[in-house]
């Protein structure tokens, strides 16, 4: 690749991922509609809203793969989440049909599961059961990436991200925990095999806990390195361990599943 598109490259994950990606192509394209600071020399930086779809078109012009992070992340209106993760995302496809079709890492959630209890086994052909509009966004994100592959063959890795931080804090990330490390080995993998197609994947480190195979994706040759397991006592220590009967322990999307439901 000669040029990568980052979006949402101001956010917890986009951060990372401009300082851990670098040598995935010599020219970085950053966007985000906050502050990103200032480019360093391998770096383009272009404030963009995923939602103007003009701006989009021009924003991934010249790109030959996207790592897609922008939008909302958290449970929101459905205002805000339509405008970012529905018609952004429906923004950035167009962009990408127009634009050379660069193969796109598309940041979708393990909320798309959430209602689905974690002692049932879930694969990528079970029904999604969102747990929220949030999780809602991420389902047509997931339908529009497979219509555009089926459509046009606009490759796309639908990537089930379970919790992407520095390290698992909580007793459900002892289940659904990606660290930094295999974060950035699934873009190399997904962004250097030859054929890719629009897999599902679930963005999950090799904890023992977790409750998702990537079995079915064996053939990207993704191997998660990293485990929450050594960090379960200091959770336990920490007094972060709920009751039994508790969503974080009961319900996939845990705490999510609670959250209120907005009226606009
Ligand atoms: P984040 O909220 O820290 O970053 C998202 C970025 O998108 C922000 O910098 C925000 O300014 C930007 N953004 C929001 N609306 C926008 C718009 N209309 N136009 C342009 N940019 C906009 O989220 P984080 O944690 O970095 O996650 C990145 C992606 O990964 C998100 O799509 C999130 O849904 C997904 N994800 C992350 C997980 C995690 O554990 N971090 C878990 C599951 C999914």
């Amino acid at each position: 690749m000669r040029r990568l598109l980052i979006t949402g490259a101001a956010g917890g994950l986009g951060r990372m991922a401009r300082q851990r990606l670098v040598h995935l192509a010599p020219t970085l394209r950053l966007s985000d509609i906050i502050p990103m600071g200032m480019p360093a020399e391998n770096e383009e930086i272009v404030t963009c809203d995923l939602s103007d779809a003009a701006a989009v078109n021009e924003l991934v012009k010249g790109c030959d793969g996207i790592v897609h992070l922008g939008g909302i992340s958290t449970e929101q209106s459905f205002s805000v989440v339509l405008d970012a993760n529905i018609v952004g995302l429906r923004n950035l496809y167009e962009a990408a049909r127009h634009n050379g079709m660069p193969r796109i890492f598309f940041a979708s959630s393990n909320h798309v599961v959430g209602f689905y209890r974690q002692d049932e086994q879930v694969d990528i052909d079970s029904a999604v059961r969102p747990d929220g509009l949030y999780g809602v966004s991420k389902c047509f994100g997931e339908a529009l990436a497979r219509f555009y592959h089926d459509k046009l063959g606009q490759e796309t890795a639908i990537v089930r991200i379970g919790s992407c931080f520095e390290s698992p804090t909580d007793y459900r990330m002892l289940a659904t925990w990606l660290s930094y490390d295999d974060f950035v080995s699934l873009v190399e993998r997904v962004f250097a095999v030859p054929k890719l197609g629009c897999p599902t994947i679930w963005g999950v480190s090799a904890n023992s806990r977790a409750w998702w195979s990537n079995e079915h994706v064996s053939h990207l040759g993704w191997h998660p390195k990293d485990s929450a397991d050594p960090y379960e006592t200091a959770i336990r220590n920490a007094g972060n361990w709920p009751a039994p009967d508790h969503p974080l322990v009961t319900l996939q999307g845990g705490n999510n599943t609670q959250d209120s439901l907005s009226d606009d």
